[in-house]
């Protein structure tokens, strides 16, 4: 299908940029909202060429600086009423994925602003495919079901407390809706490549360094890691057959999990990396920590903790059945994938001085 208008909130995110190109590259018009960084780079690193959104047309990418946080989407009157008018499609990714970060703030970005957008949508009852987490399963453990949200779960993190909320606000409005849930979003199927080191990068690199030499988890625990390619794509084939997605769950998953054990064996193949083992979350005392790694864990590895030790197993039904190629790469073959890309590019296998410049090189704030 093409020659559709699509709004992409988070459009220049990891994500977003993605979702964007490809759907600019069939053919459909993309309005892209954009927050504080303007321009929108793809994960392999080409900047999508954008146009005046007076200029916008098939195959063809404007930008439009809004915030999700604000009614309207912070747009004046007549900006959001230009921008809803013949609207098929609304992709909703804009968030923060961060962990560590106060309540509020996912409550004003990751809630409000899905009800905001889904707001938008409803008005004019387009289509709204929504962005999540696969974990908004939170801490359970077994197999989870694609139809499934609210079983009592515990939450590990307020993040994925956020984006349970956010599904729930979809799920309550009047607005036809599917949803895609991403587990661990890492590098391209083929060579691993990733446009942003966040979240698990930064744990790994504290790991190789071996600035964390002992976690609390399991080596059976484990890890759902889904190439940012196939993630895209399947946000797009949802886009494209909104008939079929309709009212329906993506499981946006890996061809299947990595035990830590798994993670560990991968990253011992790296003579310059040291690798972490790991201790019974009972036997675990950080206050033994020598001082050094006492800081790492408690500023970093703490926020992640609970994924050393879940053992969800998540059903991706509705997914295979609309996206029939999903991910092929699996197993530590995958894992040697995004490791080499890592070293290829200076990610890993380089001593940073401390802290800060661990945070600063993952982009995140001190
Ligand atoms: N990355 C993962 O591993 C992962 C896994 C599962 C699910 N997801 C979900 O996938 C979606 C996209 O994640 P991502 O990895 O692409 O995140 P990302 O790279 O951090 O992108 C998020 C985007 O949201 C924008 N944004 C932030 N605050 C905003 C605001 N107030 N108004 C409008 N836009 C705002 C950001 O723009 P600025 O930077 O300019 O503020 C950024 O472009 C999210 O819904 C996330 O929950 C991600």
């Amino acid at each position: 299908m093409s020659g559709l208008r699509v709004l992409v909130t988070g459009a220049a995110g990891l994500v977003g940029a993605e979702v964007t190109a490809r759907l600019a590259n069939e053919g459909h018009t993309v309005l892209a909202l954009v927050h504080t960084r303007s321009e929108i780079v793809r994960n392999d690193g080409r900047v999508v060429r954008t146009v005046p959104i007076e200029r916008s047309g098939p195959g063809l990418v404007s930008c439009v600086a809004g915030d999700v946080t604000k009614p309207m989407l912070g747009l004046t009157t007549e900006r959001h009423e230009d921008l809803a008018t013949g609207l098929d499609r609304v992709v909703h990714a804009a968030a923060t994925t961060d962990f560590g970060r106060r309540w509020e703030t996912y409550e004003s970005l990751n809630v409000d602003g899905t009800r905001n957008v889904v707001r938008l949508a409803a008005e004019r009852a387009v289509p709204l495919v929504h962005v999540s987490t696969a974990y908004v399963c939170g801490e359970r453990t077994g197999r989870v079901l694609e139809d499934e949200l609210d079983v009592g779960q515990r939450f590990g993190t307020g993040y994925e407390r956020s984006k349970f909320l956010a599904e729930q606000e979809v799920r309550a409005a009047a607005v036809p809706a599917a949803v895609v849930r991403p587990s661990m979003i890492v590098g391209t199927q083929e060579s691993g490549v990733i446009r942003d080191f966040k979240n698990m990068y930064v744990v790994l690199k504290l790991f190789t360094q071996g600035r964390v030499r002992s976690v609390p988890g399991f080596y059976d625990a484990l890890l759902d890691l889904v190439p940012v390619d196939y993630v895209a794509a399947l946000i797009c084939q949802v886009v494209n057959q909104f008939d079929e997605a309709r009212g329906r769950t993506f499981h946006a998953v890996g061809a299947a999990p990595h035990t830590l054990l798994d993670v560990s064996n991968a990253l011992a193949e790296y003579p310059m990396f040291e690798v972490p083992h790991y201790v019974s979350p009972s036997a675990f005392d950080a206050g033994a920590l020598p001082p050094d790694e006492r800081v790492y864990y408690r500023r970093i590895i703490a926020m992640y903790e609970s994924f050393f030790r879940r053992r969800a197993r998540f059903d991706d039904t509705n997914a295979a059945r609309l996206a029939p190629w999903r991910p092929a790469a699996t197993g530590v073959d995958y894992l040697r994938t995004l490791l080499d890309h890592c070293v290829r590019v200076g990610y890993l296998g380089r001593a940073e001085a401390g802290i800060g410049d661990v945070l600063r090189l993952a982009g995140r704030p001190r």
